[in-house]
C-alpha cells in the first residue's frame, strides 16, 4: 500500500532528547545503585535504549530479546513469540524491560510474565511511546516517554514494513488508498 509521512515530525529530536533525559533521571531515582539488567526488545527499542543507556555513567548490563506478535492486522491473537530468553540467567535479577511503544499491551505483558517466570525477582518497564487508547490487555509502563493518540508512527526505532527505523524524529504515517 502507498503511504505518506507527515509533513512535520510528531516528536522532534530536541523534544525526544529532553524527555529521554528526564526518563533517565526517573529511572536513576527509582533504582539508585541497585544492580539492574536492562532487557531491550529488538528491533524497535534499539535507538531508544542506546540513547537512554548513554545517560547513565555507571556500567549498565544489557541484553536484547526478540519479540514478535501475530495476528496484528486483523485482530491481535495475543500470541507473542519470544526469542533469546533461554540465554539469559534471570534468577533473582531485577529487570528493566524496554520497548519502543505500548499499543495493545500484549507484547509487554507477555514478556514481563515470561521474565518473572524465568526467575527475575522484579520487572519494571520503560517505553518511549504509549498509545493508551489502544490497550487490549491491562498494562501500565513504569516509565513512559509520551502518551500519543491512535496514530501509526515511525522513526527513532519504529518501522513501517521494516523501514524508517533510522529516522531521528518520530513521524506519523498515513496510508493512501
Ligand atoms: P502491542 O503488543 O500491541 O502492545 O504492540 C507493541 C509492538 O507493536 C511494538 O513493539 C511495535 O513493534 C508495534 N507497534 C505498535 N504500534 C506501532 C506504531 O505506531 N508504529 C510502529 N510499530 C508499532
Ligand atoms: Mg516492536
Amino acid at each position: 500500500m502507498t503511504h505518506q509521512l507527515s509533513s512535520t515530525p510528531l516528536l522532534s529530536r530536541q523534544v525526544i532528547r529532553s524527555r529521554v533525559k528526564t526518563l533517565a533521571r526517573q529511572i536513576r531515582q527509582h533504582y539508585g545503585e541497585e544492580d539492574v539488567l536492562w532487557v531491550g526488545l529488538m528491533n524497535g527499542a534499539f535507538i531508544f535504549l542506546a540513547d537512554l543507556a548513554r545517560q547513565f555513567p555507571q556500567p549498565i548490563e544489557l541484553a536484547f530479546l526478540r519479540a514478535a506478535s501475530y495476528g496484528k492486522k486483523a485482530r491481535s491473537s495475543g500470541q507473542v513469540e519470544l526469542d533469546g530468553l533461554e540465554k539469559l540467567d534471570l534468577v533473582g535479577r531485577k529487570v528493566l524491560l524496554i520497548d519502543d511503544i505500548l499499543d495493545t499491551g500484549r507484547t509487554m505483558s507477555y514478556v514481563s510474565a515470561a521474565l518473572l517466570e524465568a526467575g527475575a525477582s522484579d520487572v519494571q518497564s520503560c517505553v518511549l511511546l504509549d498509545k493508551e487508547a489502544r490497550r487490549e490487555v491491562p498494562f501500565q509502563a513504569s516509565f513512559k516517554g509520551f502518551v500519543i493518540e491512535d496514530l501509526f508512527v515511525v522513526g527513532y526505532g519504529l518501522d513501517y514494513a521494516e523501514k524508517y527505523r533510522n529516522l531521528p524524529e518520530v513521524w506519523t504515517v498515513k496510508e493512501l488508498a
